[in-house]
């Protein structure tokens, strides 16, 4: 887009959200048949701020009402990645004694703010994420979301010069990965603002993790990325918090997320069901 047209997109952002109703909940009472409105209801949320949160009636948890939850939605072609079952739902809950490094998703720690797949290839990106809670922690565990147009929007506002330098292609790397002496993954350098698609959508690849990242070496890039950190937290009015029930859950175009620590215990150990799409939520 030209800056003209970047501009307008910016207004337009903005302009959506001084009528605020980004945490509004939309009621579902048969995952497996979608009623209008609710379909509706999800379809414009997402096309407003790019998320809603969602309900199942009966707290329903099971992978097959998800899954087709997600596919009346459009999210048919999934990222099958990263312990991805054969309809590409992968269980995030705390895994023990497994092998290989670390990966904190699977833990109890706190993940902090990023989207999902900034290390996937350029190809693959991942468009929609679904987040349904099967089971909350015994305690903790929050969910922060915050939709990259606003983001973006505010620091275009305050110098299109920082969004310029995240929108350079080779803004971003993440270096390759290796276990046991195996490449698991090589190199992916991209920006971390990128538009696709008439009419545009804004697609963000970012992590806040400062440990395998390795960002353009220049003095723009460096103030952009301050920036954006602190544009982030700047605006925590529009932090849509929420720590999810079981049958809860929400449907995004892959917004900005962070989650809290959390504790398990026994009787309540914490299960979130997760969907990644290269499709955005339909909106037809
Ligand atoms: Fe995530």
């Amino acid at each position: 887009m030209d800056s003209m047209a970047v501009s307008r997109w910016c207004d337009a952002r903005r302009e959506t959200y001084a009528a605020r109703g980004a945490g509004q909940w939309v009621e579902i009472a048969d995952p497996y048949r979608l009623r209008m409105a609710e379909r509706d209801a999800i379809a414009d949320r997402c096309a407003r701020f790019n998320l809603a949160l969602y309900r199942f009636a009966r707290a329903r948890t099971d992978p097959d009402a998800l899954s087709a939850f997600a596919s009346a939605m459009g999210l048919e072609r999934r990222d099958r990645t990263l312990g991805a079952d054969r309809r590409g739902i992968a269980s995030v809950r705390v895994l023990r004694n497994t092998p290989g490094p670390e990966m904190i998703p699977f833990t109890s720690r706190a993940l902090n703010w990023h989207t999902d797949g900034y290390y996937n290839a350029p190809g693959q990106s991942v468009r929609a994420v679904v987040m349904h809670c099967a089971a909350p922690a015994a305690s903790g565990g929050e969910t922060t979301l915050l939709d990259p147009d606003l983001v973006h929007a505010a620091m275009h506002e305050q110098d299109p010069l920082l969004v310029e330098a995240l929108a350079h292609p080779r803004a971003m790397t993440i270096p390759e990965h290796e276990a046991e002496g195996a490449l698991v993954r090589p190199a992916r350098t991209g920006p971390v603002f990128r538009f696709l698609g008439d009419p545009p959508h804004l697609l963000m690849r970012y992590t806040m993790r400062t440990r395998s990242i390795r960002w353009r070496s220049t003095p723009a890039t460096a103030r952009a990325v301050a920036a954006l950190e602190a544009t982030i937290a700047s605006l925590s009015a529009h932090h849509v918090r929420v720590r999810f029930e079981a049958g809860e859950g929400v449907i995004c175009n892959n917004v900005l997320h962070r989650r809290a620590a959390f504790v398990d215990d026994q009787g309540a150990r914490r299960v979130m069901l997760r969907i990644r799409s290269f499709e955005p939520v339909s909106n037809e």
